[in-house]
């Protein structure tokens, strides 16, 4: 079986294509051109995650790459090059996306919707009728003020917390119309938010949690620089942000949630569009990441219904610096009864609590408890191991390898447990 996919250099597409390829399927890696060494970036996710050697020496024989850029027509190929590609394929998965949350809306449009639609037109071109599936998120459920988001439903009417996710709500709009139009089945993805457990390291791509840690230390920083904070000496300051104390997230493993993609990619389709959402059965409380943040700045977080109408130099500053805030009020429980029809109850999960995002954050519970100055300087260190130049300088390299995965680069294990008595529904 030749699959063809996009976005595989992404956090969550070096993933999947870890999950396929321990299948028996080659494939068309439909990369970002311009970007750089796709195969190279691959091996070198394989290799820094522990995948058996035998699937890295592989990787030439069962994986080839075509360099394109979805937003253009016939994905910036020849048209000769695009149907070349088009009728090698027996299924498409389709992750590429321009994922930056407060990005610009036209050019996250033009990736996001232009992109799927491109990406359309490859399935309608391929000869062997190759199976569509689309990497959406579950945010595509926008501000709808209903607690529970169910996986038929899509509707854009209360807007959006994002331009991100109003883009992404398009190109599900796109992909469904184009199923219902063509007769062709496709399978939705509705991913929550992904993390990894894995510190940072220059061969991984980043998730949530570097974002998470840059608007953090950007704040500390233009706190510090404002005078606002003594770095040395940092009292401890109240910050009203709006927010909602029964916030809620979920969160899930992104192995979890390949590994729940790809089984589900093998059965029958359900129907035109068959939308699954791809969820934690566990969320976590506002109270997680807000304790983080108080580990990280010297502040305590007190949420309020309203923004103030007589800020702080220092709520101003959190306030201009866009990022997770907007999510402060974010109440959703995405069902996924479809999902686990498919798959059967859980009998295991991994477990994203404290200790997990600390290590996604690259930094250890005994660091934080022996610094007791601005540990943003923690988080400085642990997001250095993402600077390029470490990656061109071997020695600098070999310090970041030390640094991040200290035990003769054992891959850190998070824990999993069994889920039995845990759903929080
Ligand atoms: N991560 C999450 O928590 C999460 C949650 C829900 C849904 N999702 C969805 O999952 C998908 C993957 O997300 P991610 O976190 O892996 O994103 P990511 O790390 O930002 O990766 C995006 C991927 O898209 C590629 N890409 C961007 N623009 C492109 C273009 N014009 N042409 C071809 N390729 C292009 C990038 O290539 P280069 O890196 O080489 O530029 C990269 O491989 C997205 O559709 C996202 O909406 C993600």
């Amino acid at each position: 079986m030749e699959i063809a996919i996009t976005g595989a250099t992404g956090f969550l597409g070096v993933h999947l294509v870890r999950e396929l390829l321990e299948r028996n399927v080659s494939l068309t890696v439909l990369a970002h051109a311009g970007s750089g060494d796709a195969a190279g970036r691959l091996a070198r996710f394989l290799q820094v995650t522990g995948a058996s050697p035998r699937l890295v020496d592989d990787l030439p024989r069962r994986v080839s790459v075509v360099d394109v850029d979805v937003a253009e027509p016939f994905l910036g190929l020849s048209q000769a090059e695009f149907r070349r590609v088009a009728d090698g394929v027996d299924a498409i998965w389709h992750s590429a996306a321009q994922t930056k949350l407060a990005g610009d809306l036209a050019e996250l449009h033009h990736v996001n919707v232009d992109g799927t639609r491109n990406m359309l037109a490859l399935a309608a071109a391929g000869g062997r009728r190759p199976r569509f599936y689309h990497v959406s998120t579950a945010f595509v459920a926008g501000l709808s003020p209903e607690p529970v988001v169910y996986e038929d439903q899509l509707d854009a009417s209360r807007g959006f917390a994002s331009p991100y996710e109003r883009s992404k709500y398009a190109a599900e709009v796109a992909v469904r119309d184009w199923a219902a139009g063509s007769g062709r089945p496709v399978v939705v993805f509705r991913p929550s938010v992904l993390l990894s457990h894995r510190p940072p390291h220059p061969d991984l791509p980043s998730d949530t949690l570097e974002a998470v840690a840059r608007f953090m230390l950007t704040i500390a920083s233009m706190a510090v620089e404002g005078g606002l904070v003594d770095a040395e000496e940092p009292t401890v300051q109240t910050v009203r942000v709006v927010g909602d104390p029964r916030a809620r997230w979920n969160v899930m493993a992104v192995e979890d949630a390949v590994r729940d993609m790809v089984r589900l990619a093998e059965r029958p389709p359900a129907g035109t569009t068959t939308t699954y959402h791809i969820v934690s059965s566990r969320d976590l409380p506002v109270s997680l990441p807000i304790d983080l943040l108080e580990s990280f700045l010297p502040v305590r977080v007190e949420l309020v219904e309203h923004a103030p109408a007589d800020p702080t130099p220092l709520e101003r500053i959190i306030g201009m610096v866009p990022g997770f805030l907007m999510y402060l009020r974010h109440r959703h429980i995405f069902d996924d009864t479809r999902t686990r029809t498919a798959l059967g109850e859980r009998v295991a999960e991994t477990l994203v609590d404290r200790d997990y995002l600390l290590s996604g954050l690259g930094i250890a519970e005994l660091d934080l408890a022996s610094d007791g100055l601005l540990n943003s300087e923690l988080l400085t260190r642990a997001l250095s191991a993402y600077d390029p130049t470490v990656q061109a300088d071997p020695a600098a390299r070999a310090d970041a390898d030390a640094r991040t995965y200290p035990a003769a680069r054992t891959d850190p294990a998070p824990r999993v447990e069994s889920t039995q008595g845990w759903s929080n529904r």
